[in-house]
């Protein structure tokens, strides 16, 4: 972030109390940070027992002595599935709804808690009969449909691991995760609707079990939604809806104990390959379930949750899935895009449902603030009463017109920072009970100990800037990385290593704190990008570009960007015998198609500028900061430790003429 936005956000003197009315009905009191600051592990065995079912209640809440890999609530025993669903019948409530579904051509189901609950414990032994057992790898890679959360539960029910893999990847990616994993079921659809057309899945399916060498995957199990043709592959390949008919309709599910794996989650770092973020049980759920009831303040018998994340990412994990399930609540869950047929459509899902607690990302609702009020104005969303954002910083201007326009005025704000590997939320505001600023997350959630600290590991003034760092260990924090415990240290805990004498995990993101010690969120300081909220990195981009015969070398950056806060601009050196026969606008329509195919639609750079050098340091590394410069069309920076200085004043020149 630029100087001047830090600047701009010091000033941000608009402040928000919650109004009398809100905070008496209010979930979260002020009572959770005494309480937990009193005795933060008592505070979370105290949560963990008032919020899940364990068949077996454990004795030790957190073991620590192998650190920084972190064991909570590990003699207790629960089944996660258990918890989302059948307790949630056996209080009598079996008739809730669990699930309004929206496809986007505007078919629709509403799912009770008992029909959900049976969904599961068939597709539990489907499962079962396919051979998938506790610790079996499955990766799902379906549309936004109900099938992906059956899917979910189904393997959380039987104690297999999930790795669930966003439809926007391409058959390679999802072949490296596949691999990764070694996954032994595949589930999938023939597809899903996407800006009002059917965006076919099975054949990245397809395409990434194509080659040689994939002896892990035994079955693919298919959802038939949009009835376009597949290819199909006898013996491997088996329809959903005819195999859920031949099992048992009762599943009785069994206890785990709380450290079992529950998903790997792939995400971008600082290198070319994916990390597998792994989660357990017991404490993930436990942490999830907390966060959802009392930062979007859930009242359960009445309110109607959307948090519109597809479930390929952490967000529809922990706060479509694991978290609302876990708390009984009625939710929405919708397949399409927000401007299909009209670009109403989620106003028009709200007011249709009576949406009460909404949760988005900062780039939906910037791309709602360019095309005016007017739109959701024509709708009712006067249900909504709180509303949440995450998957970026949202700039105070966003988070206003957010409050006025979506929340008539009223509604409080919850901008909640967390990642991937926190599982789930670790800052944001509680409502009924923080006084709210635009632009600032605030406050780590109680039971939650965060700072900012200085190179050397001292934590900054109020006033200061520095590294986000979480102090001690968390009931959702990840296990690990999937296959690589030695990049697990790495990444997250070596950082601090050398100069502080307890394990402090490292966010990768940049922080300040403001006068009255709120925490302001200022993007990574490492080289992943966040695009429209989704994490990328500049290393796997780059690596995809050069994996294309006609690149020499190449070199990404993350551009500041209006709508979806960062874009990727790539800079490229052609192969010399490529130069002559290729104009350079050929060339970069040829690499953007090329990275889809890499990686998926989400990390094809909004540019390709094709460059005749880059500019490097005398050690040979690319000054990633300067290209950044001129992707954003500012005066470019210090070159004095280039190796050769004359050569952004090239790119630069060659740039502005076209
Ligand atoms: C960024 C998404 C500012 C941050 C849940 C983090 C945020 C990365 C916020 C994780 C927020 C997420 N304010 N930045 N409220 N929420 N981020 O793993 O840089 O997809 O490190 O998890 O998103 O992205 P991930």
């Amino acid at each position: 972030m630029s100087n001047t936005s830090i600047d701009s956000l010091q000033h941000e003197e608009r402040r928000f109390p919650p109004t009398a009315s809100f905070s008496a009905t209010a979930v979260a009191t002020s009572a959770l940070y005494d309480e937990a600051k009193a005795d933060r592990l008592a505070f979370w065995a105290r949560q963990s027992r008032d919020l899940l079912h364990w068949h077996k209640d454990f004795t030790q809440t957190l073991d620590w002595s192998n650190a920084p890999f972190a064991r909570w609530f590990a003699d207790g025993e629960l089944n996660v599935a258990y918890n989302c669903l059948d307790r949630h019948v056996l209080a009598g409530n079996g008739d809730r709804i669990a699930i309004h579904w929206e496809g986007e051509p505007g078919d629709s189901r509403d799912i009770s808690y008992a029909e959900l609950t049976a969904e599961v414990k068939r597709a539990a032994n489907l499962l079962t009969k396919l051979g998938i057992g506790k610790g079996d790898r499955v990766a799902i890679y379906l549309p936004m449909i109900p099938e992906a959360v059956v899917s979910m539960l189904a393997v959380a029910r039987v104690g297999a691991v999930h790795s669930v893999i966003f439809g926007g990847f391409s058959a390679e990616s999802l072949r490296s995760r596949i691999d990764d994993a070694s996954a032994k079921l595949v589930i999938t659809a023939d597809g899903g609707w996407r800006k009002g057309r059917v965006s076919p899945l099975k054949p990245a399916v397809d395409g990434a079990l194509a080659k040689e060498g994939d002896l892990s995957v035994e079955h693919v199990l298919v959802v038939k939604r949009c009835d376009n043709d597949v290819e199909w592959t006898e013996g491997r390949d088996l329809w959903w809806h005819e195999e859920i008919e031949t099992v048992d309709a009762e599943h009785e599910a069994e206890a785990f104990e709380a450290e079992q794996p529950l998903f790997i989650l792939y995400t971008s770092g600082t290198t070319g390959k994916p990390k597998g973020i792994l989660h357990t049980t017991g404490g993930y759920l436990t942490q999830v379930a907390f966060t959802h009831k009392n930062v979007f303040d859930l009242h359960p018998e009445t309110d109607v949750y959307w948090c519109t994340a597809d479930v390929g990412w952490i967000t529809g994990h922990s706060y479509v899935v694991y978290g609302p399930l876990a708390n009984g609540a009625t939710q929405v869950l919708y397949e399409g895009t927000p401007d299909t047929p009209h670009p109403g459509r989620w106003w028009e899902i709200i007011q249709k449902y009576g949406v009460t607690i909404f949760y988005t990302a900062p780039t939906a609702i910037r791309s709602f603030m360019k095309l005016g009020r007017e739109i959701p104005d024509s709708f009712d969303l006067s249900s909504l009463r709180v509303l949440g954002s995450v998957g970026e910083p949202i700039n105070p201007e966003a988070w206003v017109w957010y409050r006025e326009v979506i929340g008539g005025g009223s509604t409080p704000i919850v901008d909640t920072w967390w990642q991937t590997e926190t599982g789930a939320i670790m800052i944001s505001a509680l409502p009924g009970v923080t006084i709210t600023k635009p632009g600032s997350a605030q406050v780590p959630v109680p039971g939650i100990t965060i700072e900012v600290l200085d190179e050397a590991g001292t934590p900054v003034p109020a006033g200061g800037g520095g590294l986000l760092a979480v102090t001690e260990p968390w009931p959702s924090m990840l296990r690990g990385i999937w296959g690589d415990p030695e990049r697990f240290k790495e990444t997250y805990w070596d950082k601090f290593a050398a100069v502080l004498d307890k394990p402090v995990y490292f966010a990768g993101d940049g922080a300040r704190l403001d006068e009255d010690g709120d925490i302001w969120l200022l993007g990574r300081v490492d080289d992943v990008m966040n695009v429209s909220g989704h994490r990328l990195s500049t290393a796997e981009i780059e690596s995809a570009l050069v994996s294309h015969p006609i690149v020499a070398e190449s070199a990404v950056v993350g551009a500041a960007d209006e709508t979806t806060g960062q874009a990727v601009v790539a800079f490229v050196i052609l192969r010399s015998e490529h130069v002559e026969h290729q104009t350079p606008d050929e060339a970069s329509a040829l690499l953007r198609i090329h990275v889809s195919e890499q990686i998926g639609a989400i990390a094809r750079p909004r540019e390709i500028f094709i460059v005749a050098e880059l500019p490097k340091t005398r050690s040979g590394k690319i000054m990633r900061r300067l290209l950044q410069d001129v992707a954003e069309g500012r005066a470019i920076g210090d070159t004095t430790t280039l190796a050769d200085t004359s050569v952004m004043q090239i790119i630069s020149d060659k740039l502005s003429k076209g």
